[in-house]
């Protein structure tokens, strides 16, 4: 007991900073550029497109809810950067999964890393308290 004890506290430290980029991010700059860039796919409200989890007859999926009901937060903060700074197809080839047909591009070229941080943090703060600790503690720790 006083062993798991020992590793626990050794844990939280790594567990509280694994979700650090998208702390003391600009969330209104975050929201303003989600407006811009990604509320014609992913919703006004982060609702996303109708039937989400179908692929449509264009082969493509559409764009699923950044919102709690979506499972944008089932993924890590690095993940979810860069599918947004590569897009989906560059991402999946990126980690070995070749002829993705993807429906988002990415947005290295229109977007800043810190504004891409911004945009994902505001779609954090959108996520109720539990989400958003289930989502942190998807997070390898690391110190960048
Ligand atoms: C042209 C439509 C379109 C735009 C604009 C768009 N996306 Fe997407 N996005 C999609 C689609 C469609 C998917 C589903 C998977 C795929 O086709 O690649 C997706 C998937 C994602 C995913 C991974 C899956 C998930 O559940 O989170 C992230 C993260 C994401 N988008 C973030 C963004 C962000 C941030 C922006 C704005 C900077 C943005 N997207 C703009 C269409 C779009």
């Amino acid at each position: 007991m006083k062993r798991l004890l020992t590793v626990l506290a050794l844990l939280l430290p790594a567990a509280a900073l694994a979700g650090h980029e998208l702390d003391n991010r600009d969330l209104r700059n975050g929201q303003v550029l989600y407006k811009e860039h990604c509320a014609s796919c992913h919703g006004a409200e982060l609702e996303g497109q109708p039937n989400w989890r179908r692929i449509g007859e264009d082969g493509l999926l559409p764009a699923p809810p950044h919102d709690a009901t979506g499972h944008t937060w089932h993924h890590d903060n690095r993940l979810l950067f860069d599918y947004t700074k590569l897009g989906g197809k560059a991402l999946m080839e990126a980690r070995g999964v070749g002829g993705f047909k993807s429906g988002m591009e990415g947005f290295g070229d229109a977007l800043t890393d810190d504004e891409i941080w911004d945009i994902l943090a505001y779609i954090r703060s959108t996520w109720p308290d539990r989400i958003k600790r289930i989502q942190a503690s998807r997070n390898p720790p690391h110190d960048r």
